[in-house]
């Protein structure tokens, strides 16, 4: 299938040189994990973050949001760290690292400017708030798929839009999902892109096996399914909510079941995307990319 007129491979091949050309992912976050565990002072856990100024300016705007702010006024780093604590600090300091990938606008996608960093959010926030329904513990695990289980977006968006009318004719003749026809047409699909973008930045394996089966989290490993499961609810709930819901749609084949099969009712949903708004309104300001 495809166009005739290019070679697939080479394709795949330029894609996937372009993934490997992204920024590695900063090791701020290595650094910081052992200071935290340690319950090193705020001084030393500074001095770790400001080496990166836009990881330090980030935690400052995101300390600054009430769900984190609470009774404190951050004036400065060490005043954002203190405030945080440490679960708090790894969640922004991720955040942190993760936003600069999902500058500009993902045309290909049909998603404005800054549309996907708040999914991005979103979809990590909501992994927090099905894990503690779920008793998950894996939090931090969780965060960092949820953060970045669209990073293949980041890079496959120029190619989707490229090659929009082949894809969508495939979506509309032959009645397939966006993420087959995408598959199909660039001979690589979004998520594929993004777990081997998390390979390359070294991510642990849950992560990447997150990442890579965020549309069909039953293909994954056994081992690695019910974070894979948790990623991609997670993802259709804020899609439902309308934040970061493109061109490729709202429904994913088998969604119904994996609620079910987690003991998520329908009434549990509205719940949760009830708790999910509230926290969203309150971080939403403070998300800009700058
Ligand atoms: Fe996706
Ligand atoms: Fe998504």
């Amino acid at each position: 299938m495809g166009t005739p007129s290019f070679d697939k491979n080479k394709y795949v091949n330029r894609i996937i040189e372009q993934a490997e050309s992204l920024p590695p992912f900063p090791n701020v976050v290595q650094k910081v994990m052992p200071l935290l565990q340690t319950m090193a002072p705020a001084k030393q856990i500074e001095q770790v973050i400001q080496y990166d100024p836009a990881i330090a300016s980030r935690v400052i705007a995101l300390s600054r949001s009430p769900i984190y702010a609470r009774r404190h006024s951050i004036g400065s780093l060490r005043d954002a760290i203190i405030a945080l604590g440490q679960k708090e600090l790894i969640k922004v300091v991720l955040a942190a690292c993760s936003a600069r990938y999902f500058k500009g606008s993902t045309e290909g996608y049909d998603l404005r400017e800054g549309e996907l960093w708040e999914h991005a959010v979103g979809v990590a926030i909501m992994t927090e708030i099905l894990a503690s329904f779920l008793n998950n513990k894996n939090v931090f695990t969780l965060y960092t798929a949820g953060l970045l289980h669209d990073i293949g977006k980041t890079v496959l968006h120029f190619h989707v839009k490229d090659q929009f009318e082949n894809i969508i004719k495939l979506v509309k003749d032959k009645n397939m999902h966006f993420l087959d026809a995408e598959r199909e047409i660039l001979g690589i699909d979004h998520q594929q892109l993004g777990g081997l973008i998390a390979k390359k930045w070294n991510f642990p394996d849950v992560v990447v096996a997150a990442i890579r089966f965020h549309h069909e989290p039953t293909k994954a490993a056994i081992k690695f399914q019910e974070i894979a499961k948790i990623v991609h609810l997670a993802n259709i709930m804020v899609a439902t909510m309308g934040i970061g819901c493109g061109v490729d749609g709202l429904t994913q084949p088998g969604e119904e079941a994996i609620f079910k099969e987690m003991g998520i009712t329908s009434k549990k949903i509205s719940e949760l995307l009830a708790e999910f708004g509230d926290r969203f309104k309150a971080i939403k300001d403070f998300l800009e990319i700058k």
